[in-house]
C-alpha cells in the first residue's frame, strides 16, 4: 500500500526533471544557435560565402557609416579563413586525389596535363592563395587560405609576380624525385608563353623547404634562365598572398607521353645552352657512369675492360668511365651529350639520362635482392627513359652477393641489400653490350645525315 505515493512522488519528480531536461536543452540550442551566428560573422568560410550573409551585414545596426563597400571589404578580410597545408584525415592516401596537401582544393585536371592548380582563375572564383607559417617540421603549422584580391588580410603581404608552389613527397635533394617535381612546371610554362616564377614555395609534407639539390636548381637556372628564389615567410603571423600562384602537387601524373618529352627536351636544350657545350660528338659514344661506395661495382677494372673491348669492335665508338660524383653539373650535361649508349649502376646519377640525345640507349645493374625485395620503385629510370624518349636496354639483376640471415623474400633483407656493391658477368655483359651496340650502330648508319643535326635543328628554344 505504501508503494502507491512513492510511484506519484517518482512521477512528479521525473515531470519536473524533464521540465529541467527542456530548459536545459533550451538554453544549449540557444548558445548554440548564438556560436554558429557568430562564428558565421567572424571565420565562415571566406570561399563561399552565402548570399544571405552578405544581406545579413548588409543590416548590421553598427553600419552607421554611409561607406557600405569599405565595411563589407573589411568584413571580407576578416572572414579569411586558413586552414592546415597538411590534412592529417588524408595521411592513410597522402597522394591521391585532393591529397594531404591543400586538401579542400582541386585540380584543374585537362586530359594530358599536369595537374594543377592556379590562382587567381575561374575555378578559384578570382580569389588568390595566402600561405601561412614558418613549420620546418610539422605541415599542419602551415595554412594556406583563398581570399579576394580586394580583401586580402590586414597583416598579409602581397607577392607581385608569378610564384611557383612546390610539393614534394619525398625530397628535393634526390635528382630523380627532385627533377619529377620540376617537369611539370616546366610544362606550365611552355603551355603558358614561357612564363617564369619570380619565386618558388617549396614544401615536402607541408613542410618549408628553403633549398635544393646543387644539380636541381642548376637544371632550374638553365631551364629559366635565371637563379631560383625560394621564399621564406618573415614570420609566424603574417601570411604571404600572392599575386599569381601555381601549385603543383602531384609531379608528372596525368601528363601524357608527348607532354612529358616536350618538357625533357626543353630543358635537356636549355641545360646544353646554359653550359655553352659547342664540343662534338664520337660516331658512338658509350659512358661508363660509375658510383663509389653504395651499389659501385665489385671489381670495376673487370667492368671496364668488357665494355672498353666491345666498344672498341665498333666503327668509331668511344667510351668514357666517369665517377659522378666527381663531374660538374656542366660535365655531366656535355659527357650525356656525347652518350649514345649509357652504362650505370641504378642510382640518382642515372637521372642524367635525359640529357641524353633522343633514341639514346640505357643499361642498367642491380646487387643481388632488388629484383624481388625493391619494388615498382626500382623501375624509375626504366620510366624515366621512355617518359624523355630513350631506349632502356634492360637490366641486370647479380644473382650472388651479400648473405642475409632471413629468407630471400623477407622484407628485412632489404637493408642488405639496398646499398650493396654490384659484381659481374664477363659473358653476359660482353653479350649485352654487342647487342646494343650493334642496334646503335646500325641506327647510326641509317641515317647518319640526321643524327648529324638533329640537334641543331631543335636548339632553337621556344622560351
Ligand atoms: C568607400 O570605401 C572604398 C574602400 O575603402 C573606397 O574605395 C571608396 O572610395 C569609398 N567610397 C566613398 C564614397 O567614400
Ligand atoms: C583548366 O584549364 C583549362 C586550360 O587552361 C581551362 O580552360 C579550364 O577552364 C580549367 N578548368 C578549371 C576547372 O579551372
Ligand atoms: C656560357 O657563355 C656565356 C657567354 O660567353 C658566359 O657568360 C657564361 O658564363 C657561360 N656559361 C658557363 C656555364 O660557362
Ligand atoms: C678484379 O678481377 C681481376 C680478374 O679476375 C683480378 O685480377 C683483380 O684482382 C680483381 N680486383 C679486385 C679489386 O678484386
Ligand atoms: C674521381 O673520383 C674517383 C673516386 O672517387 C677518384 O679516384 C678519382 O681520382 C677522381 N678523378 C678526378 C679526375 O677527380
Ligand atoms: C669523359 O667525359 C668527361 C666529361 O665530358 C671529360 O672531362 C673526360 O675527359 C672524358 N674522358 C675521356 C676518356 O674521354
Ligand atoms: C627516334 O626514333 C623514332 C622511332 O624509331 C624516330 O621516329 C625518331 O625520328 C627518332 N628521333 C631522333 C631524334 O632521332
Ligand atoms: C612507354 O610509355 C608508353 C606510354 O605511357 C607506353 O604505352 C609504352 O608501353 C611504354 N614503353 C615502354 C617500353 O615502357
Ligand atoms: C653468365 O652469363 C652467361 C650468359 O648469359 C650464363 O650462361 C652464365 O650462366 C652466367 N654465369 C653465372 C655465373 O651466372
Ligand atoms: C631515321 O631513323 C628513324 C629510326 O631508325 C626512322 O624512323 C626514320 O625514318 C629515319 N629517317 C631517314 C631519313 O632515314
Ligand atoms: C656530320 O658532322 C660532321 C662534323 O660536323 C661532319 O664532318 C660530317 O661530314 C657530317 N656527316 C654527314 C653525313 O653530314
Amino acid at each position: 500500500m505504501t508503494s502507491k505515493p512513492t510511484v506519484w512522488q517518482r512521477l512528479v519528480t521525473c515531470l519536473s526533471s524533464l521540465k529541467s531536461y527542456l530548459k536545459v536543452l533550451c538554453l544549449v540550442v540557444t548558445v548554440f544557435v548564438l556560436l554558429q551566428i557568430c562564428s558565421f560573422q567572424i571565420t565562415k568560410h571566406s570561399l563561399s560565402l552565402p548570399p544571405s550573409l552578405f544581406t545579413y551585414l548588409k543590416h548590421q545596426p553598427e553600419q552607421a557609416s554611409d561607406n557600405k563597400t569599405a565595411y563589407l571589404v573589411e568584413k571580407l578580410r576578416e572572414s579569411v579563413t586558413f586552414l592546415p597545408l597538411k590534412d592529417y584525415r588524408f595521411s592513410n592516401k597522402p597522394l591521391e586525389g585532393h591529397t594531404w596537401f591543400m586538401s579542400s582544393l582541386l585540380d584543374n585536371q585537362t586530359k594530358g596535363e599536369a595537374q594543377y592548380q592556379e590562382f587567381p582563375s575561374d575555378s578559384s572564383k578570382g580569389k588568390l592563395l595566402c600561405l601561412k607559417g614558418i613549420d620546418k617540421h610539422d605541415g599542419s603549422w602551415n595554412y594556406y587560405a583563398l581570399a579576394l584580391p580586394e580583401a586580402i588580410p590586414t597583416n598579409a603581404v602581397l607577392q607581385k609576380g608569378l610564384t611557383f608552389v612546390s610539393y614534394n613527397q619525398y625530397d628535393y635533394y634526390n635528382l630523380w624525385h627532385g627533377l619529377s617535381t620540376m617537369v611539370p612546371f616546366v610544362s606550365w610554362s611552355l603551355r603558358n608563353r614561357c612564363e617564369r616564377p619570380q619565386k618558388w614555395v617549396l614544401y615536402h609534407w607541408g613542410e618549408l623547404r628553403f633549398e635544393m639539390g646543387h644539380w636541381l636548381s642548376e637544371i632550374l637556372r638553365a631551364t629559366y634562365n635565371q637563379e631560383p628564389e625560394f621564399t621564406r615567410f618573415i614570420d609566424q603571423d603574417n601570411p604571404v598572398c600572392f599575386e599569381k600562384a601555381v601549385v603543383m602537387r602531384h609531379d608528372q601524373a596525368g601528363m601524357s607521353r608527348e607532354r612529358r618529352m616536350e618538357a625533357f627536351d626543353h630543358i635537356r636544350r636549355k641545360a646544353r645552352s646554359y653550359c655553352n657545350i659547342t664540343s662534338s660528338k664520337p660516331r658512338i659514344g658509350m659512358t661508363l657512369l660509375l658510383r663509389t661506395g653504395a651499389r659501385a661495382f665489385r671489381n670495376e677494372t673487370v667492368v671496364i675492360n668488357v665494355f672498353r673491348r666491345e666498344c672498341k669492335r665498333v666503327n668509331g665508338c668511344e667510351l668514357n668511365v666517369s665517377y659522378s660524383d666527381n663531374l660538374t653539373f656542366c660535365q655531366q650535361v656535355e659527357l650525356m651529350k656525347k652518350t649514345d649508349v649509357l652504362v650505370s649502376p641504378h642510382g640518382a646519377q642515372l637521372t642524367n639520362l635525359f640529357l641524353m640525345d633522343r633514341n639514346s640507349s640505357v643499361m642498367e645493374f642491380f646487387p643481388k635482392g632488388w629484383l624481388k625485395l625493391a619494388g615498382v620503385g626500382q623501375r624509375v629510370f626504366q620510366w624515366g627513359a621512355n617518359w624523355s624518349g630513350m631506349r632502356h636496354e634492360g637490366t641486370w639483376h647479380d644473382p650472388v652477393g651479400e648473405t642475409c640471415e632471413f629468407l630471400d623474400t623477407d622484407r628485412r633483407c632489404m637493408s642488405v641489400y639496398k646499398n650493396a656493391m654490384i659484381g659481374h658477368n664477363e659473358t653476359y655483359f660482353g653479350e649485352w653490350a654487342r647487342r646494343v651496340l650493334d642496334k646503335v650502330n646500325n641506327r647510326m648508319k641509317q641515317n647518319i645525315t640526321e643524327h648529324n643535326h638533329s640537334y641543331d635543328s631543335l636548339d632553337e628554344c621556344r622560351c
